[in-house]
């Protein structure tokens, strides 16, 4: 089967913790990450990434921070804050996906996303090819402005799409994990 068709979300909760992802590996998916398609060349992306213990328990506590701070306390739930501990906590790297987004520019924001998105995609096969398990995680707080700003970057100049956590999986995780697709022909309209 392709490598497009077995890449499958792998989430924390299938991934081993204990088992680091070496640095020079990280580096290698994130120059595949680089390498993908933009308009102008203007490479958008800004991946704030957080490898090694230490700094996924700073995410841990930085998602968790941004969620209480900016979500009304009678709307806070425990289910959410432990997502937001335990998504880090469970993974070996995290990759915070950001849109470089220019007050100016020729290039319309859709387009800057879109390309971050391509980004992303190159960044999760490559993972796939290194036989990591891979998962984007949108959950509200992780694209929030506020986030932007706990990352140290202006929120007037950059929109979050979230984080892609990265790991290896767990023995026979990956065989257990399926998805679907509906029928190719449901999906294509031929002129
Ligand atoms: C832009 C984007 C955002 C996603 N956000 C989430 C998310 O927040 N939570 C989640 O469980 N899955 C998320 N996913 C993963 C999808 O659930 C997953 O891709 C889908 O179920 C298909 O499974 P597969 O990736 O194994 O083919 C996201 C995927 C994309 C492309």
């Amino acid at each position: 089967m392709s490598l497009f068709k077995t890449r499958r979300t792998i989430k924390p909760a299938f991934m081993d913790a204990s088992r680091e992802v070496p640095l020079a590996l990280l580096d290698t998916i994130l120059e595949d990450a680089h390498w993908a398609p933009t308009h102008g060349l203007t490479q958008p992306w800004r991946f704030h990434v957080f490898h090694g213990r230490r700094k996924l328990l700073d995410l841990s506590e930085g998602l968790q921070a941004v969620f209480c701070a900016s979500v009304p306390a009678e709307q806070q739930d425990e289910g959410t804050l432990n997502k937001l501990a335990q998504y880090p906590a469970g993974s070996a790297a995290a990759v915070a996906l950001l849109v470089h987004v220019p007050a100016k520019s020729r290039i319309p924001e859709w387009e800057e996303v879109a390309a971050v998105c391509c980004a992303a995609q190159n960044l999760m096969l490559s993972a796939h090819t290194q036989g990591l398990g891979a998962f984007w995680s949108t959950t509200p707080t992780t694209t929030r402005p506020e986030f932007v700003h706990w990352l140290g970057a202006e929120p007037e100049l950059h929109r979050s799409l979230g984080i892609i956590y990265l790991g290896w999986p767990k023995d026979g995780a990956r065989e257990k994990l399926s998805s679907t697709r509906v029928p190719l022909a449901e999906r294509i309209i031929w002129h």
